[in-house]
């Protein structure tokens, strides 16, 4: 990425977390320009990352070979409009991290022609510990997806996915997900208290257990089930609390939860205008 010319417009919270990921890996400040509205955001830019932000967005993508579209999802659609003539004439890659905004309704921003990738990316980026879910259209090439791949990974992971409505997967799944794990470390905590822990000590034990059964996870073949086996003694503690999981359906319930969040990233997306592909 020692060569590319990058614009981000919306430089909040997920803006800026991408931003010092790609700082982090190497790219230039030199090479980042930001679009960002907000006098106060631009301040915090050049303060903690030495950025300088323009309040202008047409100049702000004046060089760029790849724009990350991080504004709120109901301003995608303002933001690329005035920018379409711009676009079409320079054709950068348009990589829209806007949560429900669909290719249809940004391609319809932009105008023909112009690349566009969407890219769901989910909060553990905010410590380069994410992982993103990407779809782009067919007309997309392999070097422009190399590219979009290579920024979303300067932040954790980057996943394909195959249809766009996919996406409404990954967001119910890696995009919720974090909230899934907060869920059953304040479950555990409450557990834990209720059968005689202090708090803080049941808080210590239940974070460190999901971060480092996350590790054990991230480090092994994929195969969860036989690492569940691994830790799981025929008559054991693990067995009974598993047992218990289990005659309560914990699986069904995620599944239920996930379909839940699944539904609602549809139904938020048409809010956007675009109808589900
Ligand atoms: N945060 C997450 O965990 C997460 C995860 C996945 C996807 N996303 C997606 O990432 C996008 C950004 O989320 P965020 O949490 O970073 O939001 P955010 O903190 O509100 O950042 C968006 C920034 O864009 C600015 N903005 C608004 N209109 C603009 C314009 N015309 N030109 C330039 N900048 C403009 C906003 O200013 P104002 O505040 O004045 O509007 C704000 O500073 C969203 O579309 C969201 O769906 C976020």
């Amino acid at each position: 990425m020692s060569h590319i010319e990058l614009t981000v417009l919306g430089g909040g919270n997920m803006g800026r977390a991408l931003i010092g990921g790609l700082l982090r890996h190497g790219m230039r400040p030199e090479q980042i320009a930001v679009g960002e509205s907000q006098e106060a955001a631009r301040a915090t830019l050049s303060r903690e990352l030495g950025i300088a932000a323009a309040a202008d967005n047409a100049a702000a993508i004046r060089k760029a070979d790849l724009i990350v579209l991080a504004v709120k999802p109901q301003d995608a659609g303002s933001v690329l409009a005035p920018l379409a003539a711009q676009l079409q004439q320079r054709r950068p890659i348009v990589l829209s991290i806007a949560a429900g905004v669909r290719i249809q309704a940004l391609q319809s921003s932009c105008g023909p022609g112009v690349p566009v990738i969407r890219a769901m990316p989910n909060r553990p980026a905010f410590v380069g510990a994410g992982v993103t879910g990407l779809f782009a259209p067919a007309e997309v090439d392999a070097s422009q997806r190399t590219m979009a791949a290579q920024i979303m990974q300067s932040v954790g992971e980057a996943v394909w996915v195959a249809t766009e409505d996919a996406l409404d997967v990954v967001t119910a799944l890696s995009g919720s997900g974090p909230a899934y794990f907060f869920l059953l470390a304040e479950a555990m905590v409450n557990a834990g208290v209720e059968l005689g822990l202090p708090v803080e000590t049941a808080k210590r034990l239940s974070i460190a257990t999901l971060h480092g059964a996350g590790l054990l996870a991230q480090g092994s073949d994929g195969d969860l089930a036989r690492l569940r086996a691994e830790v799981t003694s025929k008559g054991g503690t693990t067995e009974a609390a598993l047992r218990t999981l289990q005659a309560a359906d914990f699986n069904q319930l995620i599944s239920r939860a996930v379909a839940a969040a699944t539904r609602r990233s549809r139904e938020l997306a048409e809010q956007f205008g675009g109808t589900s592909p």
